[in-house]
């Protein structure tokens, strides 16, 4: 078909991004004449596969790890999320040339809109991790109003990175001061891999919730499992708690709008369809 759009998810390894079923879903749902499609390309062919995917008629596609460094590079023109967080999950092209954005912020922020009303105004706080994914949170924090943000890491330096790249407002300490960066946080947000199956770590906490004053919202962008050991522990601590599948589901939607014109709904049926896919995978029977 001609006017068939294609778009398509690149990372490597690729085969357990649920990218496709997302887009699959939205496709199906509005009857879109499209595809999404889960392509691995290995680290030393990215740049060559940014530079020619419109050739092979494809209108764009998400970046995933380890390519969204690469990504920036190569995107001729970026959106100014993704100058702020220094990395391209989302790419399209306008009249031949290369663009980059990042949906990654905007999809946190979303999340806890739905999730958590009023978040924004829980009061400072603590982003544990400072990978690609704390940049994102960070910048989301910042364009949310909030004023003190402290980032703890096992590694400070890379705190301290984050420190110097969001300037005012955002503090970086050792991981082991974490317990007392809680006792007047508003907000905690788990970005370290600290949580997630099948991860050395899977059943380790990255901070005890019960340092938290009781009005306190507890989020992981960790989302498998659904409910990772820090939420459940949260939880358990009478805190309100947002998991992290909704921020992978919000940041699906500005992408699919751009190459197949149609802004796409996060619905329930989405996100239960989505937890579906993941007790299949996890009991092996994907
Ligand atoms: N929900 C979503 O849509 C979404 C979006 C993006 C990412 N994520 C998830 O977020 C997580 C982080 O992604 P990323 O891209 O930021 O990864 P990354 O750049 O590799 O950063 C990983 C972070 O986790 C910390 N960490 C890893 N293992 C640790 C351990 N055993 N103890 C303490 N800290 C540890 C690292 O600390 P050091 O600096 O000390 O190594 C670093 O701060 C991943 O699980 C990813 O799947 C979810």
């Amino acid at each position: 078909m001609a006017d068939m759009k294609k778009a398509f998810v690149c990372g490597h390894p690729i085969a357990h991004s649920r990218s496709p079923k997302i887009h699959g879903y939205w496709l199906r749902k509005y009857g879109i004449a499209g595809s999404y499609e889960a392509i691995d390309v290995a680290p030393e062919d990215a740049a060559e596969f940014f530079a020619t995917f419109g050739e092979r008629g494809f209108a764009g596609g998400n970046v995933t790890i380890p390519h969204k460094e690469a990504a920036f590079a190569a995107a001729a023109r970026r959106d100014e999320a993704a100058e702020r967080i220094g990395a391209v999950n989302t790419l399209w092209l306008e009249n031949g040339v290369l663009c980059g954005g990042n949906t990654d912020a905007e999809g946190f922020a979303a999340n806890l809109d739905e999730r958590a009303p009023g978040w924004a105004k829980a009061g400072p706080a603590v982003v544990l991790g400072a990978g690609g994914a704390a940049r994102a949170v960070i910048q989301a924090l910042k364009e949310r109003g909030f004023t003190d943000i402290r980032v703890a890491n096992r590694t400070v330096e890379r705190a301290i990175e984050l420190g110097d790249r969001f300037g005012p407002g955002v503090s970086a300490h050792p991981a082991t001061a974490t317990g007392e960066l809680l006792a007047d946080a508003g907000l905690l947000v788990n970005t370290t891999a600290l949580g997630m199956a099948g991860k050395s770590g899977s059943e380790a906490l990255p901070a005890n919730p019960e340092a938290l004053p009781r009005h306190a919202i507890v989020t992981d962008i960790v989302y498998v499992p659904l409910e990772t050991p820090l939420l459940k522990a949260a939880r358990e601590c009478g805190l309100k708690t947002v998991d992290g599948l909704g921020m992978l589901l919000h940041q699906a939607a500005p992408g699919f709008e751009r190459w197949f014109g149609r802004r796409p709904e996060v619905t329930e049926e989405l996100r239960e369809m989505i937890i579906a896919d993941m007790a299949k995978a996890s009991t092996g029977k994907s």
